[in-house]
């Protein structure tokens, strides 16, 4: 079975063509169109500019993922054929409104041309299925899932295929958020977290970092998380030192650390306290090599669980994540008739 998925929800336009067979998910091609050099110079993504850059780019993007699907029947002159899609899996929301309308509507009118059905797939949900990309055979339920991106930071319990519980989530900004916010305080550059992580990396050795930064709500007996005092603790420990800018990756390595300390704890003692069988981490900010490589120990060092993380370049935003969770509602026959299918951009995952 072949899906086409579609991603429109921020600043990616991207489409990609999977093939589900026996309850496995291969990716047979993945196009992303990235916007991070456009929004840069304003520091984050404007709206408006998005939105037109989808609608210039989403019809290329398809063309390109139908091609490089390598499935000949797909594509005829540069223009999509649906010869062989058996469905399009879109996102339908959380995120920005005129850039997911964009995907949407594209959805529809490939649906109506082809005749073939559509599923709406959340984005969280899309970035928690990038883990079942050929390792769905690692996984057992119950799984927890750390899912850190930069509009969302959740733990979600997941009891089975579509079945979920968010036992815990951010109360003020999110991880990504976190980091994207932290580096314009520093004037690092944007995306923060990559700017974060690699400035971080320019420390090799451990000479008696003096920067000191908060785990916010670490002890509290539950498994939210709190990031916006993090990013103030850092702004007052900017202010108050006079020699910041020669120490930026002092503070990087600091700040990150704070993120992954919190995060890695709280994911542990969800895992333990719902018996999960698997932990995974989702999201953009599963990017970050720390935080792969310190969950990934913590697992193996005080669970009984498999841990399984996306490939890298299945972390931030793409459509083979959203291919992948429509396989799997295909299978289950979750199915959208074009005509209700409508952006929601608090969808909430349920
Ligand atoms: O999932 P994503 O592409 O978009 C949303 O759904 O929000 O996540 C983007 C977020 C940004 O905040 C970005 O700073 C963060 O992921 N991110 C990282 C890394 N790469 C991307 N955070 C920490 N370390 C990274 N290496
Ligand atoms: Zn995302």
């Amino acid at each position: 079975m072949l899906i086409l998925g579609i991603e429109t929800s921020c600043d990616e336009t991207a489409a990609a063509v999977a093939q589900g067979k026996n309850g496995k998910v291969e990716i047979l091609s993945d196009v992303v169109s990235s916007q991070i050099e456009i929004h840069k110079k304003y520091g984050g993504v404007v709206p408006e500019v998005a939105a037109r850059e989808h609608v210039l780019n989403i019809l290329p993007v398809i063309s390109r993922a139908l091609e490089k699907s390598e499935t000949p029947r797909l594509t005829k002159g540069g223009c999509p054929k649906g010869g062989g899609v058996n469905a399009i899996a879109v996102t339908i929301g959380p995120g920005l409104i005129t850039s997911l309308v964009v995907g949407i509507e594209t959805a529809k009118v490939l649906s109506c041309a082809w005749s073939v059905p559509v599923v709406g797939i959340n984005h969280v949900e899309g970035h928690i299925y990038a883990n079942f990309i050929e390792r769905q055979e690692e996984i057992k339920f119950p799984a927890i899932i750390l899912t850190v991106s930069g509009g969302h930071t959740m733990l979600v319990l997941m009891r089975g295929h579509g079945r979920y519980k968010t036992i815990g989530e951010t109360r003020d900004d999110a991880a990504g958020e976190a980091f994207d916010k932290a580096a314009k305080l520093m004037g690092i550059g944007y995306p923060g977290g990559p700017a974060i992580s690699h400035n971080a990396q320019r420390i090799t050795h451990n000479d008696g970092n003096k920067v000191k930064l908060p785990r916010p709500m670490i002890n509290s007996n539950d498994f939210d998380f709190s990031f916006s005092g993090l990013k103030t603790a850092l702004l007052y420990g900017l202010k108050k030192d006079n020699n910041w800018k020669k120490r930026i990756p002092e503070y990087c390595r600091e700040f990150q650390q704070a993120v992954v300390d919190t995060l890695v704890f709280k994911a542990i003692k969800a895992a333990e306290k719902y018996k999960a069988k698997t932990v995974m981490l989702a999201g953009g900010v599963a990017a970050n090599t720390e935080l792969r490589k310190q969950l990934e120990k913590a697992v193996e060092e005080k669970l009984k669980a498999a841990f399984v993380m996306p490939d890298l370049k299945y972390t931030t935003d793409n459509a083979a994540m959203v291919a992948s969770a429509g396989y799997f509602r295909v299978l289950k026959k979750d199915f959208t008739p074009w005509e209700k299918l409508r952006v929601d951009c608090n969808l909430e995952l349920k």
